[in-house]
């Protein structure tokens, strides 16, 4: 089952998945709180097992309503069934009903065919971020 969840509850998902353990707390983004973000996360038998949050964020150089998506996660045991396409397809529903032109991300290279499955598109060259590793931007046009 697919919610809206808090920025709270994607902590432990995002700490030991996207952050080798660090601090839950220390794993908040800013604008996690903003108005228009929201987070969304996929439920099986009330556990927790896939997060991804959406931040009003527009990309440079594409204007329009923008959105990024950070902290896209599934949990190493419940990855490869279909629920991260899930999610973010659910995710892309509710933002064509916000009016959102486009989404766009920082992927992870392990993530680049996850994202392409979707429709997304490669914008950028790859490039490096510190202690996590290669990235492309992504975009996905929405409206
Ligand atoms: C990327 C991630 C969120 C995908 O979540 P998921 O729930 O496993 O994805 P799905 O099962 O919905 O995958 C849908 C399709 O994406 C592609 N895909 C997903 N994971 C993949 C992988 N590791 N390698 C290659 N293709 C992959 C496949 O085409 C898959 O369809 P298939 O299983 O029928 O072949 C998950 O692997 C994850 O949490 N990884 C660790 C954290 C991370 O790197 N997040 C991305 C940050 S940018």
């Amino acid at each position: 089952m697919i919610k809206f969840i808090s920025a709270g509850q994607t902590l432990d998902l995002r700490s030991s998945e996207l952050r080798e353990g660090l601090d839950r707390e220390l794993c908040r983004f800013e604008g996690d709180d903003t108005e228009g973000s929201f987070h969304v996360g996929y439920f099986t038998d009330e556990r927790l097992v896939c997060v991804a949050t959406f931040h009003r964020q527009q990309r440079e150089g594409f204007p329009g309503l923008g959105f990024q998506l950070r902290g896209m996660v599934t949990h190493p045991d419940f990855q490869r069934k279909g629920i991260g396409n899930q999610l973010l397809n659910f995710s892309i529903v509710y933002l064509r009903g916000q009016k959102a032109d486009y989404l766009w991300c920082n992927a992870r290279k392990i993530a680049f065919r996850f994202y392409l499955g979707l429709g997304f598109e490669f914008i950028s060259d790859e490039f490096e971020l510190p202690k996590i590793g290669p990235h492309r931007v992504m975009y996905l046009k929405i409206n």
